[in-house]
């Protein structure tokens, strides 16, 4: 008998360093199949990560790139159908929120083949993001859920779905350990020194696509107190410039950095400013104060901990800057989601999935 296969669908930056960390721990215990949508594809966005981190190169490549929603993900679909039929996977593995996760889970489910969510049951009820609507329908067709914190199961419960729910923690957790940083001295090249800087990132749609929002953002990022680093998402450098926002004397742009230089950046900032799943995490991992600049987060603990505050308003950016406070202790570690990956393939009946007949 030989090992399960999982196929696994990303598509998007978050997605390559979470695979990272699930595709070395998993290859003991499953036959992975790496499929990559295309969704995102610049080499700062995705050819960075297949460089630098210990992630397979994908077996497909979809290369599905950039549309409308409806037009990004129905391609997704139509592509992903054959691959998932004639790779005839024991499980379809997705991360996230992004389209390459729904259109996985989607062109999974309808071909009955199990889909196992990493990081499900996160919400923010606010149905005007189109990640929201991307996780509600993922869980919804999830067989295996795996959450990374309990509130998140009991969002779940709440939409009536316990079957398959596990509360595994943070996969990022794990992710802060993948690369080495890079040293302190080699922010001076950017004209910054430790604890004296805000890092900003902004790629949400409904900050980087509304003119007026995202020209407040820029221009409350010129009034804090401390130079600011902005990495720009390929999405929200198109719109400063088409809009030919102003960068405030204090704000300079970047291109989109390698995860290595991420996590220097967010390690050693005052405070981190930002709409990102990933970066406000990962300031709270590392003790940094982030202000998230949305009405809502997904991820409750980290308002709970005081280790993130909302700041929905650009306007009020300077004055929560100012009151950031850093955290000395680390937040709690995670139990490994491999494990509990591993643990529910070598109990659950995989193998004979393929064996029922279905029409295709
Ligand atoms: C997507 C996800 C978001 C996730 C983010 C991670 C959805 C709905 N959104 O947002 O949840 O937080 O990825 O970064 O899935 N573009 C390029 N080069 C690329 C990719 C995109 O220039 O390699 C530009 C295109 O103009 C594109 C725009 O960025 O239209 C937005 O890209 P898209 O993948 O649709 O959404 P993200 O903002 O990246
Ligand atoms: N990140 C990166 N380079 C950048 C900006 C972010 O490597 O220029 C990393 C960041 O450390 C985090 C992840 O990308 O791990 C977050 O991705 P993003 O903000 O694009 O998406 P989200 O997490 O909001 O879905």
């Amino acid at each position: 008998m030989g090992k399960p296969k999982i196929l696994t669908v990303v598509g998007a930056r978050p997605q390559f360093i979470k695979a990272a960390v699930l595709s070395a721990a998993l290859s003991p215990v499953a036959e992975e199949v790496l499929v990559h949508t295309g969704q995102h594809y610049d080499a700062a966005l995705s050819g960075v990560f297949f460089e630098r981190l210990p992630i397979p190169q994908p077996d497909v490549s979809l290369e599905v790139g950039s549309g409308s929603h409806g037009q990004q993900t129905g391609e997704m679909l139509k592509r992903l159908d054959p691959v998932i039929a004639s790779e005839r996977p024991d499980w379809v593995l997705v991360y996230g929120d992004t389209n390459s996760t729904l259109a996985g889970a989607l062109a999974a489910a309808k071909l009955g083949v199990p889909v196992a969510h990493v990081e499900a049951g996160l919400r923010s009820y606010n149905r005007a993001m189109p990640e929201e609507i991307n996780r509600v329908l993922t869980d919804h067709v999830a067989a295996r859920l795996y959450c990374p914190a309990p509130f998140a199961a009991h969002q779940l419960a709440r939409e009536g779905i316990t079957a398959g729910v596990r509360v595994v923690g943070d996969v990022l957790d794990e992710a802060l350990g993948l690369v080495a940083q890079r040293p302190a001295a080699w922010l001076t090249a950017l004209g910054v020194s430790p604890s004296q800087y805000c890092l900003a990132t902004i790629h949400r749609q409904a900050n980087a696509d509304d003119r007026g929002r995202l020209a407040a953002i820029a221009a409350a990022l010129g009034e804090l107190a401390l130079p600011v680093l902005w990495p720009l998402h390929p999405r929200t450098a198109a719109r400063l410039k088409d809009w030919g926002i102003p960068l405030p004397s204090g704000v300079r742009t970047l291109e989109p950095v390698g995860y290595s230089e991420s996590l220097t950046l967010i390690r050693h900032a005052r405070v981190v400013v930002t709409d990102s799943g990933g970066v406000q995490r990962e300031a709270g991992l590392l003790g940094v104060p982030c202000c998230i600049v949305r009405a809502e987060t997904e991820w409750l603990d980290l308002l709970e901990a005081g280790r993130a505050v909302l700041v929905p308003n650009p306007l009020d950016l300077p004055a929560a800057v100012a009151a950031a406070r850093p955290r000395a202790e680390p937040r709690r570690a995670a139990e490994g989601v491999a494990a509990a990956i591993a643990r529910d393939l070598a109990a659950g009946s995989t193998q004979s999935h393929w064996d029922c007949h279905r029409p295709m």
